[in-house]
């Protein structure tokens, strides 16, 4: 049975960093090194001070703290670190494709490949190879082709071990998961990283499959989970005709176990960085298989998110008498969720974006996000100059900033502390009418109108 000394993990990004930091807590045995191409992020994991940590995670500073320097180490060889390792983790970006065949819905494979090749090249003794992030299936069948075709003599074998943690709560999912899911197909190799997570998972929380179960499941439980939010956002527009209240709907019918309670929060619709990207994946998987019925089954859900989205733009337009022209609307958050700095396909991104080509002047406050992300993410639609973004959106670092003679408050993501707000003194700073536009159902309606707000919220 081959005992695990060394781990190398290749990508240090907000999958291989927390993961790896809570197998090295866990396993003080095992020397884990992460490594990255990326020498500003690389720097950043190995900052003193940990608040410059690259992921802003609750509770990561502390595990950090315990396992860097000891057994776990952040660097930019990667040829060293591969070298070494008796298993090799890869925890790579799998984005959507932006070119060429299955452009905007297959995953771009180009950096698994690149670290396949690398993992081909370098390699001196036998390897496990783990594939962490999320991949297509049969993906491991590409891996292994290019693995077993260098004629070094080396042996790969490899496994899929997808990630379920969520961002916000990173590490107590990953100190506590649901399941930990390994397939694969030689069955020493399984051992030999069931070992690896036993050190703290109870034995029957850790699944073993075939290869291309564990990869499909993967794709599968993200359409699943985002299927439930544009779910309940789909009926979130009709509460609104009817006066129906969509936290009681969702509270109603959670309450049949059949359903669960989870994942039934009206919003004004999902973001992050995978379940856009997975669902596309699987879309694009059915229709490559001719399976127009499941693609086009699937696709809907998208659908649903960016309708979500664009009616939440609208209603804030068309509720200011249909112009926002030179009106000042404080965003209030811009990550996709609370508790992370991470605002890939955040919502935030794209009601900003209609509300701009309207001429509205944004002024954005996030507790997490800073003022350069911000417009990255404006400058990436590539809808308007970089200068257009500058001289409608200004980015604040606190809430009164923002507030101060606004027209509108739009609340983007659920933070904590803007339900802690004295929202009876901001009323008094903002310009009358004074408008709350709540996507994330945040706040008391009924406290929020005795105040003498005009106060939205989805689905009520
Ligand atoms: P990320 O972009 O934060 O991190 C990926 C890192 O890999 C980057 O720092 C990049 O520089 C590095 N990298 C890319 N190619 C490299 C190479 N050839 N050599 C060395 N480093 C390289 O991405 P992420 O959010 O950590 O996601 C990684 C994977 O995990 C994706 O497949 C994603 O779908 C999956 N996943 C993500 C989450 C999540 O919450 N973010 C959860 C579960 C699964
Ligand atoms: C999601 C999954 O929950 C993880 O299991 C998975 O590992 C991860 O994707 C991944 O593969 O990347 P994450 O995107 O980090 O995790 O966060 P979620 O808590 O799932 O939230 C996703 C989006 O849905 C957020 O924008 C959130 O605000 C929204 N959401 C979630 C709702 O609008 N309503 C809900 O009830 C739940």
């Amino acid at each position: 049975m081959k005992n695990i000394k060394k781990i190398a993990c290749i990508g240090a990004g907000y999958v291989g960093g927390p993961t790896m930091a809570v197998v090295a807590q866990h396993c003080p045995h095992i020397q884990v090194t992460i490594v990255d191409l990326n020498e500003a992020r690389i720097a950043a994991w190995n900052d003193e001070n940990l608040d410059n940590l690259p992921v802003y995670e609750p509770g990561l500073d502390a595990v950090v703290a315990e396992a860097r320097g000891r057994n776990l180490f952040f660097s930019t060889d990667i040829t060293k670190a591969i070298d070494e390792a008796d298993m090799i983790f890869i925890s790579v970006n799998t984005p959507t494709k932006t070119y060429g065949k299955g452009k905007g819905q297959a995953a771009d494979l180009k950096y698994i490949e690149l670290c396949a090749r690398q993992i081909a090249a370098v390699s001196t003794t036998d390897k496990i190879v783990v594939e962490k992030s999320t991949l297509p299936v049969r993906t491991a069948a590409a891996l292994k082709s290019i693995l077993n075709n260098t004629g070094n003599g080396v042996k790969f074998d490899i496994l899929s071990n997808p990630e379920f943690l969520a961002e916000g709560t990173a590490v107590t999912d990953l100190q506590n998961p649901d399941r930990v899911l390994i397939g694969g197909e030689d069955a020493e190799a399984i051992q030999a990283l069931v070992n690896v997570y036993a050190n703290w998972v109870p034995a029957d929380r850790i699944l073993t499959t075939n290869l291309w179960s564990s990869e499909l499941s993967k794709l599968v439980a993200n359409a699943f989970l985002a299927q439930r939010v544009s779910s309940i956002n789909a009926i979130s527009e009709l509460c609104e005709k009817t006066e129906a209240n969509v936290d009681e709907v969702s509270h109603a019918i959670g309450m049949d176990s059949r359903i669960g309670s989870k994942f039934l929060k009206a919003s004004v619709g999902f973001g992050g960085s995978c379940f856009q990207k997975d669902i596309l994946n699987l879309v694009y998987i059915a229709r490559s298989y001719g399976l127009t019925a499941v693609a086009d089954y699937w696709e809907q859900v998208i659908i649903m998110n960016d309708h979500q989205k664009s009616r939440f733009a609208q209603k804030i337009i068309h509720t200011m008498y249909n112009t926002v022209n030179g009106k000042k609307i404080a965003f209030l958050g811009w990550a996709f969720k609370k508790d992370t700095n991470d605002t890939r396909e955040s919502a935030a991104i794209y009601v900003a974006d209609h509300l701009l080509d309207e001429e509205a002047e944004i002024v954005i406050y996030d507790p997490k996000v800073t003022e350069d992300q911000v417009y990255k993410d404006l400058d990436y639609l590539a809808t308007r100059s970089p200068e257009a973004n500058r001289r409608l959106v200004t980015v604040v670092n606190t809430p009164t900033e923002a507030i101060l003679d606004a027209h509108a408050i739009a609340i983007l993501t659920e933070w904590d502390e803007f339900k802690a707000y004295d929202w009876q003194a901001i009323k008094v700073q903002m310009k009358k009418p004074s408008f709350v536009f709540d996507g994330r159902k945040l706040l008391n309606s009924k406290e929020m109108r005795s105040l003498g707000f005009d106060y939205y919220a989805i689905g009520e």
